[in-house]
């Protein structure tokens, strides 16, 4: 007898192939951008991989999110606008849906057994404490924050990188993540 894999309670599946092409081509920057991030910061090969897979699942949360409020990407993006930063969006988050998109998407990695050392990364995106999360951090400005419906961080590259030792390369990282991006997005067209 087959056995059916047991039904996500968190989070239906076909709301990751639901998700707009705005989500899905940062996703791919920021995957890219993190492996080469975590390269030039001197990680091993299996870490880059970690972080490979972190960006590319960063902020899924978003996206479920959206999926529970038809409203949430459109007071995100009028909140950050109006120039709020990420803590404050993470409490409101807070407020309004008891988590938020951070917890969401680390949680969405944990029910998928994927390594802890990822869905921790990926649940403290906001708030960085080890190499990996402060790599995540830094890949989620290789694109400007200026959509605030798909990014909810509006970091500049240069700067973040520069806070882990890196800062002199970030038309690399921006080249190589758009040209990843890019392949990747012509192969499934
Ligand atoms: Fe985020």
């Amino acid at each position: 007898m087959i056995r059916r894999p047991p039904r996500s309670t968190l989070f239906p599946y076909t709301t990751l192939f639901r998700s707009d092409e705005g989500t899905w081509a940062r996703a791919l920057v920021t995957s890219r951008g993190a492996k080469v991030i975590g390269r030039l910061a001197g990680l091993g090969h299996e870490q880059c991989e970690h972080a490979f897979v972190a960006g590319l699942f960063v902020d899924f949360g978003t996206s479920m999110l959206a999926g529970r409020d038809s409203a949430y990407r459109q007071w995100r993006s009028v909140l950050l606008r109006d120039g709020a930063g990420a803590e404050e969006l993470l409490e409101r988050e807070l407020e309004i849906y008891g988590t938020t998109h951070a917890q969401q998407s680390g949680q969405l990695l944990e029910e998928w057994n994927l390594p802890p050392i990822i869905s921790s990364a990926v649940a403290n995106h906001h708030d960085p404490a080890t190499d990996l999360e402060r790599i995540l951090r830094a890949a989620m400005a290789v694109i400007p924050g200026d959509d605030f419906e798909t990014s909810c961080v509006n970091l500049d590259l240069e700067e973040t990188l520069d806070t882990i030792g890196v800062g002199e390369h970030a038309e690399f990282v921006r080249r190589e993540a758009a040209l990843f991006a890019n392949s990747a997005t012509s192969a499934f067209i």
